[in-house]
């Protein structure tokens, strides 16, 4: 018997998979499914700042784009109507979720500026939320402000939700800092229990017919999982909080790689939406047979033995190995 619990945030999962943010626990029934299937948590979508400072926000764009995913989503396309609750909303759905549910819930805060909206994790917290995760989001376009200043507000912006709640705390952080290692160690200590490797963030698109600027969303592929694989690799041995994996997780062989590399938990969004919550099972199969097969006692045994630190090759995480890479794809030809 393999034993699937792990460590997060302090939290005791019973399995590493985790769903991140999405539109799929918006819906109790569904949120039941996922608990079903093996879970080990749920994150409900993100609570954002404009909604909070403005208490509305004009989210049309976006999920106009989501209707364009359903052909991705490959028939399992939910409701999109309601996926921004206002914050009463919110509030009580992630009441009655947690209540309902043996597994955590963590509810998610969106924004980039501190400001009285932060205090909303408080009530978040009293609401039954096992933890926050923290989504900071920022496009850094003013050439006036040095990266020096765009990491002075995302500290300050986790001590603020660090005063605010005693519940853990999960920041959730984009690829784009120059010395990743660093600032994850910084934001640790401003008062994060752990990173969220990687948000991945909307890119927008030209759309030639109407000459408009277009928000686009769609689900990640596979391939995405390296860029967060490497680094949960390098940090594991440098950041004393959990890291969760996200972006490009599809299959139990993703959630595998997560966990060799160290990280506590493992989210997916995309592949839930194409499969459906009951995919969460397969997944966890793979899992548990993979781990049976090579005679690990459970995922706690397994975690970061191929991390940067723990790894037969440390500098592999490092390397920017063209020259490797190259050799092996010219060899196709010959
Ligand atoms: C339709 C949709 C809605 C999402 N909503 C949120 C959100 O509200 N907050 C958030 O932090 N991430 C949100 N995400 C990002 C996911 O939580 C996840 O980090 C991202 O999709 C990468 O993981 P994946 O490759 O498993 O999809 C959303 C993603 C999708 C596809």
């Amino acid at each position: 018997m393999i034993d699937l619990r792990t460590r997060y945030l302090g939290l005791e999962l019973r399995t590493p998979l985790i769903a991140s943010a999405g539109p799929l626990q918006t819906k109790v029934d569904m949120a039941q499914r996922m608990q079903e299937a093996g879970a080990g948590a749920i994150v409900l979508p993100s609570m954002f700042e404009e909604q909070l400072v403005h208490e509305s926000m004009d989210l049309h764009a976006l999920l106009e784009s989501w209707a364009d995913l359903s052909p991705e989503a490959e028939g399992f396309s939910p409701d999109m109507h309601d996926y921004n609750l206002g914050p009463r909303t919110y509030l009580e759905y992630l009441e009655t979720l947690a209540g309902g549910l043996d597994i955590p819930v963590l509810a998610s805060l969106n924004g980039s500026s501190g400001g009285g909206w932060v205090g909303y994790a408080r009530r978040m917290a009293d609401s039954g939320a096992a933890a926050i995760e923290l989504n900071v989001y920022q496009v850094a376009a003013d050439p006036s402000v040095p990266g020096t200043e765009v990491e002075r507000r995302y500290l300050d912006l986790v001590g603020e939700v660090r005063a605010a709640v005693s519940v853990p705390i999960a920041v959730k952080i984009g690829p784009y800092f120059s010395s990743m290692a660093h600032m994850a160690m910084r934001l640790i200590e401003a008062g994060a229990d752990g990173l969220v490797v990687f948000n991945r963030f909307l890119q927008p698109d030209i759309d030639l017919e109407t000459l408009t600027v277009v928000p686009t969303l769609h689900l990640s592929t596979r391939e995405e999982i390296r860029l967060p694989l490497r680094w949960i690799a390098i940090l594991r041995g440098h950041v004393a909080g959990s890291l969760a994996a996200t972006t490009g997780v599809h299959t139990a062989e993703d959630v595998l790689k997560m966990i060799l590399a160290g990280a506590d938990a493992v989210m997916m969004t995309s592949a839930l939406l194409k499969n459906g919550p009951e995919y969460l099972r397969l997944v966890l199969d793979g899992v548990e047979l993979w781990l049976a097969e090579r005679g690990y006692e459970g995922v706690e045994q397994a975690k970061g033995s191929l991390s940067q630190r723990s790894g037969p090759d440390p500098s592999a995480f490092e390397r920017a190995n063209y020259m490797e890479a190259l050799s092996t794809y010219s060899s196709r030809f010959h």
